[in-house]
């Protein structure tokens, strides 16, 4: 579907994430048709930027980082339609340029009065700039033209102070007009966990606690931090990470099937879900948590964490995080959900591993050897997308020999088209008031009362161990599974 006539106007346009992540996926959106003719993006900022400086810096995030061909009448299509408004986000009269700026373009370009706002800004200037687009006469829709608000992580640092940003967004904006940004629910893979689930006869019989061991969740990340200290010093890897990609990636794991795919119905689920998950205790020995030491990363010798540039030399923020959660519900009851995380760790990879408990009896003695693994269906989110299936199987030869063998799907051998790029299909979907793959504030507070007993623990309690560079992660990590007589997948 094309996008109807709007325009977006981003806040923090000169960060890294608009540089990287939102201008390429605005060009990309442009290039594959899907915006409308007279779409308008207006950048909003502090530098003394010309028109002309913002269509330079637009074209150069987008030529860098588009994924389609980069093609002149597209971009000058595009390029017609940019404004850059300096100030800042406490400035009246700047507001007040930016609403006639917009005004004008609804004019000249047909942009109807539909305006996205991305705050791509850290949750401090929420306030401020919601409270002057409400005065300016911005935010509010009418039957004739939308208003809508997009925002990016993190929503607070617990469930105290999320609950305090959604009141603060919700008295500007109505939750139907707000898109907070998951950019995981926007990754190909993990929409297809639904259809693997739902559209299949196959895997749901078996997703259940008669079946089902333990689940381990993993986002893995081989790089470090260097040059992320503004923001990470102090939030660490749970925050970053686990209160939003993981918890939201086992909610899909975990949720019943929905009535329909609207989206008021599968956040019903994901909330039902999420209300009935909670960490286990004893805390210090169901989670983890590392930062990472100067280690071999590959061939590389890399720096810890604490020599990073902009880091507190004595900073005891967590790079690694691993909990144990439980879900109180019959289909999950005894079944505990393993998700970890880390910077610096052995290689990229994202993967839900459902790990199957042994079949209850084996009809294999005497000289039959049976060397087995649990059978397991492990979703790869990335890299290598896909689906392996592990099962025990004959080894070819007189013996009676049964080893672990695996099944595998793999999108690029599967498919020929290409998976759009996740922020692509969220700013498509906002401009299309599609919400499915958008947290709701109730999903957000939820996803921190789950996390927020850990975080306190950890806060009344010592400090993360170190693991060097390039390994799995900290010794506690594999003692929290190993207790349960578990091991962590090495993917
Ligand atoms: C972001 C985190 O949300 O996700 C980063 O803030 C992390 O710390 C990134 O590196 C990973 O995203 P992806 O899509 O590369 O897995």
């Amino acid at each position: 579907r094309i996008a109807g006539p709007s325009g977006m106007v981003i806040f923090g346009v000169t960060g890294d994430l608009a540089r990287k992540k939102l201008l390429p996926a605005i060009y990309d959106l442009a290039n594959r048709g899907l915006l409308p003719p007279g779409f308008s993006l207006v950048g909003y900022g502090r530098r003394e930027w010309s028109k002309e400086d913002f269509e330079k810096y637009v074209r150069d995030a987008a030529s860098a980082g588009a994924r389609t061909e980069f093609r002149e009448n597209v971009w000058e299509r595009l390029a017609e339609g940019m404004e850059f408004v300096r100030g800042n986000f406490d400035d009246d009269a700047a507001f007040d340029n930016l609403a006639a700026t917009l005004k004008r373009i609804d004019k000249t370009r047909g942009t109807a009065g539909n305006w996205a706002y991305y705050l791509s800004i850290p949750p401090d200037s929420f306030t401020a700039v919601c409270h002057q687009l409400e005065r300016s006469g911005m935010a509010e829709s009418t039957e004739e033209a939308w208003r809508r608000v997009i925002i990016e992580k993190p929503f607070g640092h617990n469930l105290e102070s999320a609950h305090e940003l959604n009141q603060l967004v919700n008295a500007v904006f109505p939750e139907s007009s707000v898109f907070r940004i998951d950019h995981y629910l926007g990754k190909e893979t993990v929409q297809n966990i639904l259809a693997l689930r739902f559209a299949n006869q196959l895997f749901e019989p078996l997703w259940n606690s008669n079946y089902v061991d333990h689940v381990q969740i993993t986002m893995a990340e081989d790089i470090g931090l260097g040059g992320r200290a503004g923001y990470y010093d102090g939030i660490g890897a749970a925050r970053d990470v686990i209160q939003n990609h993981l918890i939201q990636l086992l909610a899909l794991v975990a949720m019943e099937e929905p009535i329909s795919f609207v989206p008021a119905q599968l956040q019903a689920e994901k909330i039902k879900v999420l209300s009935a998950t909670k960490p286990c205790y004893p805390l210090d020995k169901t989670s983890a948590r590392g930062q990472y030491a100067a280690g071999w990363q590959g061939s590389e010798l890399v720096k810890g964490l604490r020599e990073e540039d902009g880091f507190n030399p004595e900073s005891t923020t967590e790079t690694f995080a691993a909990c144990t959660l439980e879900i109180t519900s019959r289909r999950w009851a005894g079944v505990p959900f393993y998700l970890r995380t880390g910077k610096r760790l052995g290689r990229r990879v994202t993967e839900i591993a459902v790990v199957f408990k042994d079949a209850p009896h084996q009809p294999f003695d005497g000289d039959m050897t049976v060397s087995l693994g649990q059978n397991a269906i492990v979703i790869r989110v990335q890299p290598d997308e896909g689906v392996l299936i592990r099962f025990g199987s004959k080894v070819p030869g007189s013996a009676m020999e049964v080893r672990d063998v695996n099944m595998d799907f793999s999108y690029s051998e599967s498919f020929t088209e290409e998976s759009p790029e996740a922020y692509e299909r969220l700013i498509l979907d906002a401009l299309l008031d599609e919400s499915s793959l958008f947290p709701t504030n109730e999903e957000v507070e939820l996803s921190w009362k789950i996390l927020d007993p850990i975080l306190e623990a950890w806060d009344s309690d010592g400090e993360p161990e170190d693991y060097p560079a390039g390994t799995w992660g900290p010794k506690s990590a594999d003692e929290m599974l190993s207790r349960n007589g578990h091991t962590w997948r090495r993917p």
